[in-house]
């Protein structure tokens, strides 16, 4: 009987520590749970570093907006004729002004410029040549990066959509294109459908 007895209090024992070890137990993994939870919120909080291409388009779409903001804002309220002058008067400055802010130099060239200052070298050329194989290719073009000491050059392509067409397609207004052809007696930009290469930034800045 005594035995019996010491056996229960005995097994009692057991499984009353094994029940305190468990919870110390689920306590602990509670507990790592919530740390390793803290460290991975704190690193989706840290802003992670962008890369040299995040920057240059960031400085590119960045300058599109305002420029496109403007063109369309002419357009709307002047009509095509006074947004060819809206251009050739504000495309440089609105394009400088973003440069400044970025502190990096910010260039639209193109393969059939418009204004001759916007001709594209030997390198810029090879760039337009390869998004022109990905747009014919139907794949989605990787900006271009290439970086020297201690610098980064950043080249990606400029697309034509409907609205670019009143002054670079096919079949430009006559009274648009005498304007065009005032400002810029060596046109090369016409001729154009929707989405296609226009043109490409190139765009550089320190490390
Ligand atoms: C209202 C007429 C007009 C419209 C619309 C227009 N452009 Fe232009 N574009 C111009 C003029 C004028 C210039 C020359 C600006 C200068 O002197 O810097 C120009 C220059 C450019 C250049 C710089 C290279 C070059 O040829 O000199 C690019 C790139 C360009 N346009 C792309 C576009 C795209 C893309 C669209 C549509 C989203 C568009 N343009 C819509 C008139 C227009």
């Amino acid at each position: 009987m005594n035995r019996k007895y010491y056996m229960l209090i005995f097994a009692c024992a057991v499984i009353v520590s094994c029940k305190n070890s468990e919870t110390s137990e689920l306590k602990e993994a509670e507990i790592e749970f919530e740390e390793t939870n803290k460290v991975s919120k704190e690193e989706i909080t840290i802003e992670p570093e962008k890369s040299y291409a995040d920057i240059g388009m960031e400085y590119a779409i960045s300058t599109k907006a305002i420029l496109g903001k403007n063109l369309i804002g002419t357009i709307q309220q002047k009509g095509t004729l006074a947004a060819v002058e809206f251009c050739n008067m504000a495309a440089y400055p609105l394009t400088d002004s973003m440069a400044v802010k970025h502190n990096a130099k910010i260039k639209r060239v193109s393969d059939k410029p418009r204004n001759p200052r916007n001709q594209a070298n030997e390198l810029e050329l090879q760039h337009i040549a390869k998004f022109k194989e990905d747009f014919l290719l139907g794949v989605n073009p990787d900006p271009i990066v290439e970086e020297t000491s201690n610098g980064v050059r950043f080249y990606y392509p400029i697309e034509t959509n409907t609205m670019c067409l009143q002054c670079h397609g096919k079949s430009v207004a006559p009274e648009v294109y005498k304007s065009i052809k005032a400002l810029y007696p060596k046109d090369e930009a016409i001729g154009y459908i929707e989405n296609e290469v226009r043109g490409i930034w190139s765009i550089s800045f320190d490390k």
